[in-house]
């Protein structure tokens, strides 16, 4: 069996994109930020999302079934910070989130944002697997704005080869 610091440190060679994950419960936003996100299919259009069952999003999410997939800019390392120093509703600042026409949380500014509808749950050890069908697709207005990119535990942007 591999320990978690090596499995760890072997994941931390990988890239992957931030996203801040959200919902809104009864008029209070939840959210995460989270890497563990990746396509699913295209017919239909649908997402994997991995949530740790111990996060605040966790009960929130599988109550409302629906959430927006924020994926993060260069120029939104902040909101990382954000969440990390902040809890519940404090992570949201209410300049930088509008709404969806479904009224889930829509991080303005995001690359790109998935309003997510949670269709099937699968057990993950400690995290649960969230299929979920894309209802609405939000990009950027600036078309240069970049995926703010998550490696050895650090931010970084890609260049192309
Ligand atoms: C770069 C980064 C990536 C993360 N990826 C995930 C992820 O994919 N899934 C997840 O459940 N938590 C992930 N987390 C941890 C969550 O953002 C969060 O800190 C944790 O679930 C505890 O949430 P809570 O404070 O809302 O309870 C990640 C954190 C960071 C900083």
């Amino acid at each position: 069996m591999v320990d978690t610091e090596t499995f760890r440190s072997a994941m931390g060679k990988m890239v992957n994109s931030i996203a801040a994950i959200a919902t809104m419960q009864d008029a209070i936003p939840f959210g995460i930020i989270a890497t563990a996100v990746a396509s699913l299919s295209d017919s239909p259009p649908s997402l994997l999302v991995c949530v740790n069952k111990s996060s605040s999003i966790y009960r929130p999410l599988t109550t409302t079934k629906k959430f927006s997939v924020n994926f993060l800019s260069t120029a939104q390392q902040d909101i990382v910070t954000q969440f990390g120093e902040k809890a519940g509703a404090a992570r949201f600042h209410p300049d930088k989130w509008g709404s969806s026409r479904g009224g889930q949380p829509v991080l303005k500014g995001a690359v790109v944002s998935f309003d997510c509808e949670l269709s099937a749950e699968f057990d993950g050890h400690t995290h649960a697997i969230f299929s979920s069908l894309i209802k609405r697709i939000t990009t950027a207005e600036d078309p240069e704005a970049e995926c703010l990119l998550w490696t050895n535990r650090q931010f970084a942007r890609h260049h192309l080869l």
